[in-house]
């Protein structure tokens, strides 16, 4: 089969990843690697000498034989360089969030799906071992039905001048529930702060699920520690990841409480459930390599990535959503 040709735009933070990631994969090849930043390209050729390299998007978005384009840009720029990238013809990888806007979003499906095009939006956290395990132990029912997922994200930094703590960290908590949960969010309440820059550094974000089940997501750019872990709770089992563990990531508790008595609330017998607790097996395989292998099986194979342009349309609806709550003081925003 021949190789999958990749132009990468944008070569600032996250698009050495991206590259180096491309250059490990026997099913592609970086044919060029674009970015306005003569530094930036100069940075790259150090690594990678024979690397075509332009600081015109342009002339990768309609070269005639590059098949797919990585849009490794800041949001602001996706939504432009994504159409121009389809109606040229190619595939899109596109970084999270996939748009600044859900119009934005709708509109590049749309196209693609015109086109047949296929859309990956890095949702990157979905190809770790650990999201991986999450969603098999609850489609294999192991959790039971779930209760809550509630999930931390906080550090100090790193600031962005562009975009909120919400936009920046929160599309990949809002990425993990929505592959984790099934279920369709119905509403969404944020409540946040802006103590430097205009922009909110901090924020608490509830979604609502049919079935009573919530989530809740915690980001914060002012928090004197890093904290990464997510609770899931269910009725049979309680579910601990705390992605820094580098041993354990997840631990699996067979806690729980059991009600005897529905006879009204003064009858009510709660007992408690307190038995093993383990820690799965979690793949270690670096989360990138895995998704961009699956972009080029998908392109390859005619398949649509979980993480397709519908997925990152409904993390950009409840980003929207999000910041029209925090705006309005936690107010409930129906999705
Ligand atoms: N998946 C993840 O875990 C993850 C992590 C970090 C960042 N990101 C995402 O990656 C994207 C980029 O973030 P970053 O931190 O690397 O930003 P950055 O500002 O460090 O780098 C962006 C680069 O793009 C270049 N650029 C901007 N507009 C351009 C254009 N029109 N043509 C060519 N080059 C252009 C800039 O010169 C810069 O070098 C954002 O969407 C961000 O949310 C994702």
């Amino acid at each position: 089969m021949s190789l999958l040709r990749v132009g990468v735009i944008g070569y600032g933070y996250w698009g050495p990843n991206i590259v180096r990631n491309m250059y490990a994969l026997d099913t592609c090849e970086v044919a060029a690697l674009c970015d306005k930043n003569p530094a930036a390209l100069q940075r790259a050729r150090r690594t990678y000498p024979s690397l075509h390299t332009t600081t015109e998007a342009r002339d990768v978005l309609t070269a005639p034989d590059i098949d797919a384009v990585a849009i490794v840009t800041p949001v602001w720029t996706h939504y432009e360089l994504a159409r121009a990238a389809l109606e040229n013809g190619k595939h899109v990888f596109v970084e999270k969030p996939f748009t600044a806007t859900s119009e934005q979003a709708e509109a590049l499906v749309e196209l693609a799906g015109r086109n047949k095009l296929r859309i990956m939006v890095d949702h990157t956290f979905l190809y770790t071992g650990a999201v991986k395990k999450i969603r098999e132990l609850i489609d294999k029912g192991v959790l039971g039905p779930l209760y809550y997922f509630d999930s931390t994200r906080v550090n100090l930094g790193l600031f962005q001048h562009d975009v909120s703590v919400l936009w920046d960290l929160a599309p990949h908590d809002l990425s993990i529930m929505d592959y984790v949960i099934r279920e369709k969010a119905e509403a969404v309440v944020a409540t946040g702060g802006s103590h430097l820059n205009g922009q909110a550094d901090m924020a608490f974000i509830t979604v609502y699920f049919p079935n009573n089940a919530l989530a809740h997501i915690n980001v914060n750019w002012l928090s004197p520690v890093k904290v990464r872990t997510t609770l899931i709770g269910a009725r049979d089992k309680m579910l601990v990841w705390n992605d820094l563990d580098a041993d354990e990531k997840i631990k699996v508790y067979d806690k729980g409480v059991n009600v005897t008595s529905r006879e009204g609330v003064y009858d009510l017998l709660v007992s408690y459930r307190s038995g093993d607790v383990w820690a799965p097996k979690v793949d270690q395989t670096e989360a990138l390599k895995a998704e961009l292998a699956s972009f080029v099986d998908c392109i390859g194979n005619g398949k649509t990535p979980f993480n397709d342009g519908e997925a990152g349309l409904r993390v950009v609806r409840m980003l929207e959503a999000a910041d029209r709550s925090l705006s309005e003081r936690g107010k409930a925003i129906l999705l």
